[in-house]
């Protein structure tokens, strides 16, 4: 199974993935954590904070190349050992932050997601919704590098309208949650969602092995 984790940046939602990773593994599962930008995209992400003034269809592509190799190297392989993937941005964040963010053309962006991942979807998204103001809070006194520093409050409204519309288009796929809220309650509303669909996905699984 795959789960990808989605919102602004500042939202909680690398917070939240090592918190799930770690009660998913008490539980007794096999999990696996992955990232966007992967260990390639920190190079890209470097690149990034250097040269400010690369273009927003360069930037979008970079950030599909490394979607392909995390794909290959770190996700596919994951779900092949049967593991639970907790992925760390996907898709969702490239149509947030390149559609809605920097106005590329949506179409574009479709095929490109695509293309870099032959169309593999997570079973769920959760897209963690924190207040902006919360989120700059946090952004303001973490001080590792980060790319957080070329987007304004209108750029990080548009990607957060992004999601909201993400979710509206897809309801079934895209879990709101409000990350307003202490770290235990947004994981306890996280884990109940994947627990939920765990047993739908089991029961499908079993009425179609009768089949
Ligand atoms: P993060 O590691 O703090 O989440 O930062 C990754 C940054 O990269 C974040 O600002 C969002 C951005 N990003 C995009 O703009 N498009 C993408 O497709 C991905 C995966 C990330």
């Amino acid at each position: 199974m795959f789960f990808a984790f989605e919102g602004i940046n500042g939202c909680g939602k690398s917070t939240q993935v090592d918190a799930i990773y770690a009660q998913l593994w008490e539980l007794g599962y096999q999990v696996a954590k992955a990232k966007e930008p992967s260990t390639l995209g920190d190079r890209i992400r470097d690149l990034l904070i250097e040269k400010n003034n690369i273009s927003d269809k360069t930037r979008l592509l970079l950030f599909e190349a490394d979607r392909a190799e995390n794909l290959d190297k770190n996700i596919r392989p994951a779900l092949a050992e049967s593991k639970i993937v907790l992925c760390d941005r996907y898709t969702a964040s490239t149509i947030a932050y390149q559609r809605y963010g920097n106005n590329l053309d949506a179409s574009l962006i479709d095929s490109l997601n695509e293309i870099a991942t032959d169309n593999l979807q997570p079973d769920l998204m959760f897209w963690i919704d924190t207040p902006l103001k919360v989120c700059r809070k946090r952004n303001e006194q973490r001080d590792d590098k980060s790319t957080r520093h070329i987007y304004d409050e209108s750029f990080l409204s548009r990607v957060r309208f992004g999601y909201s519309q993400i979710a509206k288009e897809f309801p079934s796929k895209m879990i709101r949650i409000d990350g307003n809220q202490s770290v235990p309650q947004v994981s306890t509303r996280i884990l109940s969602a994947i627990k939920s669909y765990m047993i739908v996905s089991k029961s499908r699984n079993s009425i179609s092995d009768h089949f």
